[in-house]
């Protein structure tokens, strides 16, 4: 499973760069808004930076909800840097545009996913991604970890080749959820990603091993 970090900060980015592991980068409007971006130039330029620190494909979110605006948008958006994936919603006209997008070879996510029916007709239309919100829908008391399995099931009965990333990831245990389920990708926030490091017996061994080197010297 891929790990994608879920962020506009570059700070952060820069850490999961730097532990090694990162594959990706996703953003959204909400994150961008976060950082305080402002204007066109700002998101452009943040965008830029983004691209030159990770090395893998990097999802910037169109603003814009109708057709012609998310073809502008997406176009502008993806001549920033050849790793920039066109991050649509899934609606009528997001749809519409990442057939658009895929027959010009430009890779697009399809976000805000919430059922296996719109998961399968972004498939249908060409998207690299498609990105089930797990968070959101445990929030509702539904099954967001289900949903992400349901989508892998079908993509590999009919032999789909988009890849399932698997978003709104809020902790720890649901990145290890995502590979039971065969996510192809997962997108956390940095301290969710960390949280796989933790283990008790890791610190208390290396406190042993620290005191007899000691003992060493
Ligand atoms: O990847 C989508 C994500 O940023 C949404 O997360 O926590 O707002 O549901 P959340």
């Amino acid at each position: 499973m891929k790990f994608f970090i879920d962020t506009a900060n570059l700070e952060q980015i820069e850490q999961a760069q730097n532990m090694g592991i990162l594959d990706g980068v996703t953003t959204n409007p909400s994150l961008m808004a976060k950082e305080g971006i402002k204007g066109k130039e700002q998101i452009m330029q943040r965008y830029k930076d983004i691209c030159n620190i990770v090395d893998g494909p990097v999802s910037a979110e169109v603003f814009a909800t109708d057709y012609d605006g998310m073809i502008k948008e997406g176009e502008e958006l993806a001549a920033i840097d050849p790793k920039i994936t066109v991050k649509l919603p899934c609606t009528k006209d997001g749809i519409r545009a990442v057939k658009y997008f895929k027959s010009k070879n430009i890779a697009t996510n399809c976000t805000l996913i919430f059922s296996v029916g719109q998961a399968l007709l972004a498939a249908k239309a060409g998207a690299t991604f498609v990105s089930p919100f797990v968070g959101r829908l445990d929030d509702i008391c539904e099954d967001g970890i289900s949903l992400v399995g349901d989508i892998v099931k079908v993509f590999r009965t009919y032999g789909l080749k988009t890849q399932v990333l698997a978003a709104s990831i809020r902790h720890t245990n649901h990145i290890l959820k995502c590979l039971q389920v065969g996510a192809d990708v997962a997108t956390c926030p940095l301290k969710a990603i960390e949280g796989l490091l933790n283990h008790p017996l890791t610190d208390k061994g290396l406190d042993i091993f620290i005191k007899d080197a000691a003992k060493m010297q």
